[in-house]
């Protein structure tokens, strides 16, 4: 790998497969990004264009079936993907951390929070259980729970959902990682709740010069959070480009109508024509393009062979319509 020293995350022709009783489907085609120290990546996509499945395997936590069938996953200058079960073991949580879109499921419902919390601190640190308890509760206030002490006795269900995930991201956070993996931690949560859970996550990651991949459905929150981002479509990288090019020069027809749709939303216009159809299904084999069947602006070639991503001045797009223009 080339050896830029703020590099954390470094993903390499990332391709991941399941294999089910119906046979074998590739649903990550080879992705290709790298993260730098203090930045944020959103990755953004419809449901099933792999967003989670990508997530999953940086920390090699695929579900059963689920098999990385080629590529490299470097965090600093370690393949992931080499590594020992004891030393991903100690990677995850400490080095690299994620939260989930519900933390209900990421919680033990029968346990009080503060214990949940300061074995999390206990796991990995070689510290007393008084000190972990005072890390704990330290963490709590940080993201923002009132009463933090009292509220270490209590269970989960006491919490409200926005709280909830405050304390996942306390969770999270209590190792200092290097990265934050954040697989739609808002999608649960009314607005007001959202955009304060995300301003509480944007603080922290600035504060702790953390790197972060953000990941979510929702084009219009990425702006505020994210430095660069890399959509996704049927498992395949279309786009990917800082946040301000982005917005202001979308490239690929699949990132012009997310934005196209956004913008009828915020200012209340007659509703603009959303991306008609559906993305293609997993293992669905396709010669071209795999957004050429909803493309209003595909021509033959787009159905007959796929395009590759095209790069100019660090924007890349996978669209034949560039092809001259890169
Ligand atoms: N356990 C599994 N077994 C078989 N296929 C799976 C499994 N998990 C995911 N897939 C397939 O992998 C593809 C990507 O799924 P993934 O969960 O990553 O989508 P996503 O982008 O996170 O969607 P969402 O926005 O709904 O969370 C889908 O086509 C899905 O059917
Ligand atoms: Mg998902």
């Amino acid at each position: 790998m080339d050896a830029r020293k703020d590099t954390v995350l470094k993903v390499q022709d990332l391709k991941v497969a399941f294999h089910t009783e119906l046979g074998t489907a590739e649903v990550l085609h080879g992705l290709d990004y790298q993260l730098e120290k203090g930045k944020v990546l959103a990755v953004v996509g419809e449901s099933g264009c792999g967003k989670t499945v990508h997530a999953l395997s940086l920390l090699k936590i695929l579900p059963s079936g689920g098999e990385i069938t080629c590529g490299h996953i470097y965090f600093k200058n370690k393949d992931i993907l080499s590594l020992s079960s004891e030393e991903l073991r100690k990677l995850r949580g400490a080095k690299i951390s994620m939260i989930f879109q519900d933390p209900m499921t990421s919680l033990n419902p029968i346990r009080t929070v503060g214990a949940q919390l300061t074995e999390t601190v206990l796991a990995h640190r070689k510290t007393s259980a008084l000190r972990a308890q005072a890390t704990a509760i330290r963490l709590l206030k940080k993201v923002g729970i009132p009463n933090a002490k009292e509220r270490m006795k209590e269970y989960p269900f006491q919490f409200s959902g926005g709280q909830c995930q405050r304390i996942m991201i306390a969770m999270a956070l209590c190792l200092h990682p290097d990265i934050l993996i954040a697989d739609e931690p808002t999608t649960a949560l009314d607005v007001t709740v959202q955009a304060q859970i995300l301003k509480l996550i944007k603080d922290l990651q600035t504060q702790n010069q953390m790197a972060a991949v953000f990941i979510t459905h929702n084009l219009s929150i990425v702006a505020d959070v994210a430095d660069e981002v890399l959509v996704l479509y049927g498992g395949y990288c279309v786009e990917k480009a800082s946040v301000e090019e982005l917005f202001s020069r979308p490239l690929h027809p699949y990132t012009q109508g997310l934005l196209c749709s956004l913008v009828s939303v915020r200012d209340k216009q007659e509703k603009l024509p959303a991306i008609e159809g559906y993305p293609p299904a997993a293992g669905q084999t396709l010669s071209g393009c795999p957004f050429a069947p909803r493309c209003p602006k595909a021509c033959a070639k787009c159905h007959e062979s796929l395009p590759p991503l095209f790069t100019k001045n660090g924007h890349e797009v996978r669209c034949w319509l560039r092809e001259e223009k890169a």
